[in-house]
């Protein structure tokens, strides 16, 4: 008998049960959808004449497993069990199922979707379409069953990186792993599914060994599994510092495999409850979510920008090539323009070679290569060869006036809508845009280096800019992969501002006798990639000191240079690409540049001072809290506004530890109270630099949050 639920039809064809999957918008696994699925699998079974079950989804997906907004709900263990071990049910309820089961994945069958089908006889896949347990990257680990099942299916080594990582993967793949049966193509699945289902009635195939959570075939002995545990947790000691879940799963699965399933499913179950009360996990879900918001602005809401179908670069240099990476791999007609032959010829040369991890593996074959550059990029000297650009993206060198010139002759080449973007480090946008017969069309679109790679696209909005041209700068961030974060234009935009705080703050400490390789090190700890005397060296001693300069003369006495760094820009050691900054390397690692040394040696002679030790916690808080003071800064001077998008932007454009949520999601948890106070006694031994933001003294009296006060 066909029935419609909710959430499944179902309907039977020649002796075969079709439960069609259908929970708008993505078809997530919630609690009506678990209870309609086991009473459809109930009416199914007991059907006389049903003799197999097909499950399938509907449009993109099979099933995507759980919503994550509810994970964030959570905040206590029992509940999650409760509801969790209904799922477990489910499964097993499914595994044990008088009447084979054949999972018929149409599209993406990602998390509690895999376990699903896991938990199935059989797996067909469509060709193309993605599976994955990606669990880790919400800070939980697979607990539908998953973390028992995966193993037996594909081994456990595969099944580890597999979970470890969150990887997702093809059908192909998956194939190739054992995950899945066999392939169809899309159009053809359910007709194949039926032939499968045709297969086990006829006794060609047999279900009751298919079971997975009883198959032992695949896993390790004893010994062997002691081995790949081992090596597992070393290499997550040194590459998953700071997080939760990819040590669980490997507790799970060395706990577990055992010959009493029961058991291994219910510490899956508690484990994952270990995982999805923690902040780690709150704060890799906000940060997931942020992501989803990104450039998702009530300004431009509704708004449809003009389609980019040409865009322009100008300089094809570190940046401009890495752009026009972008904008090829979009597949969009793109048009270089840099000052003479040689220049483009280097940058020809960059474009291609920025495409070698492509072609390395596999993904781009050299002639595929060789065509995209012959068709989709026209390489000129000639500023008119710009006319029909949709967006010109100004990369060239970072000097206001050079720029400014080339503005005014395209605004004369180009037509009345074209966009312009500059990729300026730091310069006012709003000084370009007053170029223009029209500065609302100028807008800052800063991509961090290496542009092909980096996450991140900060758009900066001048005064003028208009909404139009806001909406055209999202557009190309979500054409070229990117996530958008938007902030106004002033001194070093958002991120800048935001990252310098830390050499900053870390200066201070110097002057005070820290040591600066302790300083470097307790910030490594702390999860950043690198401290912040090793950053200047990479960015450059030079720019670093550059910047601070343009602070202080237009941000005020607060940010005057510190005397030492002064000193220390006086010896012109500007960092790696001096081979000596703070650091020297001219060794096989790193040392501490002995003339760095010497010159805070005299400053701390002549300051009456004596090195002294300091304890992470210390070095942390002063740091952290003159960060978090900054962002408070830039929110009243409106800078920025969305807490949400500055932790995002820290965390892709910077590298700030994602497990952490972000500065200001630091700052909540650290509580503004204690940040106040901090900032306090900072400013008492160090001076203005720590001086509390208005926003922070108001948060700490109110016992306020910067996430409830201003909203995500
Ligand atoms: P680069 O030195 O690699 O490239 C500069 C480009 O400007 C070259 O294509 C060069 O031919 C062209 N150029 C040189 N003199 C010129 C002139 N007089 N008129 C017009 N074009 C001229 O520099 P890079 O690093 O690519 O920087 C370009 C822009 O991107 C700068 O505004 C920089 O501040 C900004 N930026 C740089 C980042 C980085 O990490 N390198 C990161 C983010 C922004």
């Amino acid at each position: 008998m066909n029935s419609e639920y909710q959430t499944i039809k179902l309907r039977i064809r020649d002796g075969v049960a079709i439960l069609t999957m259908n929970n708008p918008p993505v078809n997530q696994m919630s609690e009506l959808f678990t209870q309609e699925l086991r009473a459809a699998i109930i009416q199914a079974q007991e059907d006389p004449g049903v003799k197999a079950l097909v499950l399938i989804g509907t449009g993109r997906n099979f099933l995507a497993g759980a919503d994550v907004t509810q994970l964030l709900q959570v905040t206590d263990k029992a509940t999650m069990a409760a509801h969790l071990t209904v799922v477990h049910q489910g499964f097993q309820a499914m595994e044990q199922s008088p009447k084979p089961i054949i999972a018929a994945i149409n599209g993406n069958c990602l998390g509690g979707g895999l376990e699903l089908a896991m938990a199935c006889h059989y797996r067909l896949a469509a060709k193309g379409v993605s599976l994955g347990l990606p669990e880790v990257k919400m800070g939980v680990i697979p607990g539908g069953g998953g973390t028992q099942r995966l193993p037996r299916i594909v081994g456990l080594p595969t099944a580890l990186e597999l979970m470890t990582g969150g990887k997702i993967i093809k059908s192909e793949k998956a194939w190739s792993l054992g995950l899945v049966d066999e392939l169809a193509e899309g159009e053809e699945l359910l007709d194949h599914a039926l032939a499968v289902a045709k297969k086990f009635q006829d006794g060609i195939l047999g279900w009751k060994t298919r079971v997975a959570i009883r198959r032992i075939d695949r896993l390790p002995s004893a010994q062997e599994k002691k081995h790949i545990i081992a090596a597992s947790r070393q290499k997550l000691a040194k590459q998953a510092i700071g997080y939760i879940a990819p040590f669980k799963i490997v507790e799970a699965v060395d706990q577990g495999l055992s010959a009493d399933p029961q058991a291994d499913l219910a510490r899956e179950i508690d484990l994952f409850g270990d995982c999805v009360v923690s902040d780690v996990s709150k704060n890799l879900i906000c940060l997931f979510l942020s992501q989803r918001a990104a450039g998702k602005l009530p300004r431009i809401k509704g708004l449809k920008s003009e389609p980019l179908r040409k865009v322009a670069v100008l300089g094809g240099g570190v940046m401009g090539s890495g752009i026009v990476h972008l904008l090829l791999s979009a597949g969009l007609d793109t048009v270089l323009w840099d000052i003479d032959q040689a220049a483009l010829d280097k940058a020809r040369q960059a474009v291609a070679k920025s495409f070698a991890f492509q072609i390395k593996t596999g993904r781009l074959k050299p002639a595929q290569l060789e065509q995209m550059l012959a068709s989709k990029l026209c390489m000129t000297t000639a500023l008119e060869d710009l006319s029909e650009a949709d967006l010109v993206i100004e990369a060239v060198v970072e000097d206001l006036r050079v720029k400014q010139e080339l503005w005014k002759k395209l605004d004369g080449v180009c037509g009345a809508r074209t966009i312009f973007g500059t990729n300026t480090s730091a310069l006012p946008i709003g000084a370009m845009a007053s170029v223009l017969a029209d500065p609302s069309r100028m807008i800052g679109l800063h991509f961090f280096n290496p542009a092909e790679r980096m996450p991140l696209l900060e758009i900066i909005c001048a005064q003028p800019t208009s909404d139009q041209t806001l909406a055209a700068g999202v557009a190309l961030a979500r054409l070229i992969k990117k996530v958008p974060v938007v902030v106004n234009d002033g001194p070093g935009f958002y991120v800048t501002r935001q990252l310098i705080t830390l050499p900053s703050a870390a200066l201070y400490l110097l002057a005070d006798g820290v040591d600066m390789e302790a300083i470097d090190r307790a910030v490594k700890e702390f999860g950043l990639p690198m401290g912040p005397f090793t950053l200047e060296d990479l960015t450059g001693l030079d720019i670093g000191f550059h910047v601070c300069q343009t602070f202080a003369r237009e941000l005020g006495p607060r940010y005057q240079v510190h005397p030492l760094h002064q000193a220390v820009h006086g010896l012109g050691d500007f960092g790696r690409k001096s081979g000596r900054g703070y650091y020297d390397y001219g060794g096989p690692k790193p040392v501490p540049n002995p003339r760095v040394r010497e010159v805070v040696a005299d400053y701390l002679a002549a300051q009456g001072k004596a090195p002294r030790q300091a304890q992470e916690g210390e070095i942390v808080d002063c740091l952290l809290a003159c960060a978090i003071n900054e962002a408070a800064l830039m929110m009243e001077q409106d800078i920025c506004d969305r807490p949400a998008d500055m932790d995002l932007a820290m965390v892709q454009g910077t590298g700030f530890p994602a497990y952490r949520g972000g500065i200001l999601r630091y700052a909540d948890k650290w509580g503004l109270a204690s940040v106040h106070q901090e900032l306090l006694r900072l400013q008492e031994k160090y001076g203005s630099r720590f001086e509390p933001a208005g926003l922070v003294r108001k948060l700490a009296q109110h016992h306020g949050t910067f996430y409830q006060q201003l909203g995500r």
